[in-house]
Parts: structure tokens; sequence; C-alpha cells
């Protein structure tokens, strides 16, 4: 079959790789791709990931028979009903059914109606009721802009003053745009972060493994958040008895609650929860793989991904058996210095060729120039990412092969999958 893979990241890249490795796959293309997807697939490098006319096209031009969906902006903007339109076949979720990650409110009314645990809190449309609701709110507070903000939402306040003024700029000032016109205010949870995945196609639920995702741009937690600055796969603590209490009330019940919603969610189903001393809680929920998360997930997955894919597409999952390796896998993201606020780019990749055979290099902001050499073009260059028998000979691997790999200003962590943390993910 025909695969045509939307998104330009090192998820991207990932899933490419994956696919190219299916003897069900025939051409592989990726929109708009980068100077790593080349490498597996071809790119389509002047149609972006927004482009829902130019995808349907170009689905239509290269006789594709999947559209696989990366990024949520394309999923949100309903990229798969718009081929659905052409009567293309895409995996990822609707429009109707992107709503859980296109809208906070929505994806805690769903928690609420459907008995998910999840941070308690409201969301509001009008800053008066959000700051009155506030005065009496008896939690250390979060206030989240409801639509999509590029990870950068949710804001931790420590006092209610800064909740307040939080709500003044979101729904004011609106310094988040659109997205923070509706606030929602929830609960702090604090406990273990995690990042679970399953595969639905709107009645059969397929958990993934978990992740760990480091959010902020420095060691040890500090400094601003980032869109993911290394992750692995997967902690000690997430034991089978977790994972069955996950599955039944958190996974399930949301697949559940979206059919019975009219919203039937096909495509990756990504929970971004708190394990608190209660048990595991919804932060979100959202409706692809995560970045960097797909990194060391994928590379975990045994079973043939063009097959998994199709049928989440055509509603056969429950005929696929998915599985997993017990493998460790980390991997530790390269990015331009300065990201995540300013940074230059258009800097020689060298030595990618020194690495390990079997490290995994997967390149977000990558571009080939003239001559064919690879420059960084993004704030995230590249992931680095190795399997190994446990967590420390895979935290190893990435570490030893990244010292291969050099460009200017680099920067990456140095505490990804760190022992000393407790592994959680900071
Ligand atoms: P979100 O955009 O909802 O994923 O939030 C971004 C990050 O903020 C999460 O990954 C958490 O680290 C943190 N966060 C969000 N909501 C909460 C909460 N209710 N309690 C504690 N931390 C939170
Ligand atoms: N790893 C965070 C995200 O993909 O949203």
């Amino acid at each position: 079959m025909n695969i045509l893979v939307v998104g330009g990241g090192a998820r991207e890249h990932t899933i490419a790789w994956k696919l190219r490795q299916s003897p069900r796959v025939d051409d592989l293309l990726v929109a708009p791709g980068n100077a790593g997807t080349a490498r597996v697939a071809r790119n389509l490098p002047q149609i972006k990931a927004n482009d829902l006319e130019g995808i349907a096209q170009a689905a239509r031009e290269h006789k594709i028979d999947l559209v696989v969906v990366g990024p949520e902006d394309p999923l949100t903007l309903g990229i798969v009903d718009r081929l659905a339109a052409d009567g293309i076949a895409a995996f990822g979720s609707d429009k109707a059914a992107s709503h859980l990650e296109g809208s906070k409110a929505f994806c805690k009314e769903l928690c609420q109606r459907y008995g998910i645990p999840h941070a308690r809190g409201a969301s509001f449309t009008s800053p008066y009721d959000a700051q009155s609701y506030l005065k009496e709110f008896d939690h250390v507070p979060v206030v989240k802009a409801s639509g999509l903000a590029a990870g950068k939402g949710a804001i931790l306040c420590d006092t209610q003053e800064e909740a307040l003024a939080t709500i003044d700029r979101m729904m004011i000032e609106a310094a988040f745009g659109e997205a923070g016109r509706t606030v929602v205010i929830e609960e702090r949870l604090s406990g273990r972060e995690i990042s679970v995945f399953a595969f639905s196609d709107g009645r059969t639920v397929v958990p993934m493994v978990p992740a760990c995702d480091y959010k902020r741009v420095f060691d040890g937690g500090k400094g601003p958040n980032t869109g993911g600055m290394g992750s692995f796969s997967q902690p000690a603590w997430y034991d089978a008895a977790l994972a069955e209490t996950v599955r039944t009330t958190i996974l399930e019940p949301a697949v559940r609650g979206m059919a019975a919603e009219g919203r039937p969610y096909r495509g990756v189903l990504y929970g971004g929860l708190m394990v608190t001393d209660d048990g595991p809680k919804v932060l979100e929920f959202n409706c692809r793989f995560g970045d960097p998360e797909a990194q060391v997930t994928l590379p975990r997955l045994k079973s043939d991904l063009a097959e998994v894919l199709q049928a989440v597409a055509t509603d056969r999952l429950h005929e696929v058996d998915v599985q997993w390796s017990d493998d460790a896998c980390v991997g530790v993201v390269m990015a331009s210095g300065g990201y995540p606020g300013e940074y230059e780019t258009g800097f020689p990749v060298v030595g990618l060729s020194n690495v390990e055979e079997d490290a995994l290099v997967f390149h977000a902001g990558t571009r080939l120039d003239e001559e064919g050499g690879v420059v960084t073009s993004g704030g995230r260059v590249l992931t680095v990412a190795a399997l190994g028998a446990n967590l420390n000979e895979a935290r190893g691997k990435a570490y030893r092969n990244i010292q291969q790999i050099h460009f200017s200003r680099c920067h990456y962590r140095r505490d990804i999958a760190a022992p000393a943390q407790g592994a959680t993910g900071e």
C-alpha cells in the first residue's frame, strides 16, 4: 500500500522509519518531511502539514491508500474529514473527536460525565465568573487556556493573586489569542507524571507502552517549558497493575464516552496523567502520538505499524495482535541554543554517520542544503534514541551516540532517564 505521513518533526520521522520496515508498504511519502525522512521516504517539502487541500490533492495524485497524520493542528482543522470526502482512508481522529485535544473545557466535561478520574475544576468563558470561582476555590490552582497553545497554555499558580492575574492575561489581554478566551481552572495535583497512549478504532482499545516526557529546557526541570527535551519508556513504577487501572478507568471509559457523545474516537488517544496517591488522574487528553514520546515508544513496537494503523482507520483493530518488546528506550533531544526562545538556524550538522549502527537518530528541524548536507532549520533539531535491555543501558547508548553529532550552539539535557531523579520526567 502507499502511505503519506503528514508532518515534519521527529515524531513523523519515527512513524515513517517504522512504516518503512513493513513489507506491506510500497510508496512512502512525507509532507513536508525533513532531512531525516528523506532517507526513508520521499518528501513533499512544498506541502505544509496544515494545507488540507494540498494534502488531499497529493493523496489523490500519488494514489495513497492511507494518510497518517502526526500533529494536532491538521487533525483539529479536520484533515481526516477532508480526506474522507475524497474517499481516502486516514489514521487520526476526525474534527469532532479532535475536540478532545482542541478544547480542554470539553476534555473536562467528558471526564466529569463519564466518571474518568481527573484534576477537578471547571471552565469559564467570562473572566468575572472565573475570578469569583477562584475566590472560593480551596485548592492550589492551575489556570489553562482551553484551546491549543503548543504545550504552553497551562500556568501553575502559587497564589490566588497570580491565578487572578493569569485570568486577566488570558481572558482580557488575550495573551494566548483565541485559545485563552475560554479558561479551565483546576486543582494542582502532585505525583508522578506519565504519558499513556492507546490505539482505538472507536470501539476496540489497545493500550500502547507509556513514556515519561521532559518538558523543561534545562537539567533538573529548570527553565521554560518546551515541546519536550527527551523521553524514556518506561519507568519501573509503571507496573502491570497500574497499566490495568489506566486501561479500565481512563482509556476505555474515554473511548466509550466519546462514542456516547457522537464523536467516535479513531486514532491515538494520548492521556497526560498524574499518578497521585489516589491513583492515576487525567491532566489532559491529546489526539495524536506524543513528541518526543513517539521516538521512544514506536521503536518498542514489534508488530507491523502499517497493519495496525490501517486496522484503526478501517475499524478492524480487534483483528490485530499488537506486541511490544520489553526493552527500554531513551531519547534525548538535541536543540538549537536559545530554544524555546530565539535561536539561529542554518548550521551544518556533522557526525551523523559516526553513530552506532543501531542508534536511532530521528530528525526534526533539519533540511538538506544545496550540496545535500544536513543543516539545522528549527528549535528541536534531532532526537537521538537507543534501545537497551534496561534504562541504564539505553541511556548510556543514547548519550554515547549523541557525542558523535555536532552543530554550532547545540543544547541538550544531560539528565534524561537519570536514576537520581527517580526517572519521573520533569
Ligand atoms: P497540559 O498542557 O495540560 O499538559 O499541562 C502542561 C503541564 O503542566 C503538564 O504536563 C503538567 O506538568 C503541568 N500540569 C497541568 N495541569 C496540572 C495539574 N492539574 N496539576 C499539576 N500539574 C499540572
Ligand atoms: N510530549 C508532549 C506532547 O507531545 O504534547
